[in-house]
């Protein structure tokens, strides 16, 4: 059973793409009881008839008892500027919602899309104490999916003709797109790009949900399509190599600071973390990236 609290357009699509496909059981849970009844009552006719599933909506907690993933996409309330504008309450949000979860399934694998997502990722695990492994933030596939497109759309090849673009680093203005690793039609992407084009790449990579947001309002299809990836990975007990958030004891010099790297996904959540091998601006970039989001971690703390 999948779990998914907030039944908002995030929440309510990647319930979508759980009970259409016929992946689990989905409970969709949000304080305004009537929105998740609303969106269930339509996702409900999405199930196919092949799928032996079904999906159940409440604002009660005790029903997530027995998931075995749980997913966050609840939130505070809209932020215009910066995904860290209504920083204290967020952190509130998510260490209340952490306590509930820790209560009714002390031992789900935990997905989290809330915002601001490293930040949110680190408090979660910290309230509940839950093994890092099994607390994954999802925003750095996201994030590369955004570079992918941006570098097809420049190149005007299709995205399957771009290989290894993935950004890393914090879900927000300091994220770090990893160009040294990437290739298009097998040509090293930093040989096609002047220092001027990168630098304007990384911007618009960085700003693409303030593009989103200026035209749609909130961002939905592709960060559902990337949580439900690493939710069937769970589920179906595949590999899945993908960007996502996690507290850091060590890795990429970094401690006790949530954000993105590039991990190992399998039916218990996170199975491994790869340290790959940057060139020295993308690791002083990365560095000053887990700088920024440890910043905003203290500010809380103190
Ligand atoms: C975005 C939200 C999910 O980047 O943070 O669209």
């Amino acid at each position: 059973m999948i779990s998914i609290i907030g039944a908002g357009r995030v929440g309510s699509s990647i319930a979508f793409l759980c009970v259409s496909s016929g992946l689990d059981d989905v409970v969709l849970i949000d304080r305004t009881k009537d929105d998740a009844i609303g969106e269930s009552l339509d996702l409900a006719n999405a199930i196919p008839s092949t799928s032996k599933f079904s999906i159940d909506a409440t604002d009660d907690f005790s029903k997530i008892s027995g998931s075995d993933i749980v997913v966050v996409t609840a939130s505070t309330g809209v932020y215009m500027q910066s995904r860290t504008e209504n920083l204290s309450q967020q952190v509130s949000m998510i260490k209340d919602i952490g306590a509930k979860i820790k209560q009714y399934c002390p031992s789900t694998i935990v997905l989290i899309i809330s915002n601001p997502l490293d930040v949110l990722t680190y408090f979660f695990q910290k309230e509940t104490g839950f093994s890092r492994f099994k607390v994954i933030g999802v925003a750095s596939s996201l994030d590369s999916s955004r570079f992918r497109f941006l570098i097809s759309k420049k190149f005007s090849v299709s995205q399957s003709d771009v290989s290894d673009a993935i950004v890393l680093g914090e879900h927000d203005i300091s994220m770090v797109p990893i160009f040294s690793k990437v290739s298009v039609k097998g040509k090293p992407l930093l040989t096609l790009l002047s220092d001027e084009e990168k630098n304007s790449m990384t911007q618009d990579v960085r700003e693409y949900w303030k593009k989103l947001r200026k035209y749609k309002g909130r961002s939905q299809y592709g960060i559902a399509k990337n949580a439900f990836d690493i939710l069937e990975a769970i589920k179906n007990s595949n590999t899945l190599s993908v960007p996502a958030c996690v507290v850091l004891e060590g890795e990429y010099q970094t401690n006790d600071v949530a954000m993105g790297v590039p991990v190992k996904i399998n039916q218990n959540g996170i199975s491994e973390i790869y340290e790959i091998a940057l060139n020295s601006e993308e690791s002083s970039m990365l560095n000053l990236s887990s700088e920024i989001i440890k910043n905003l971690i203290t500010s809380i703390e103190n």
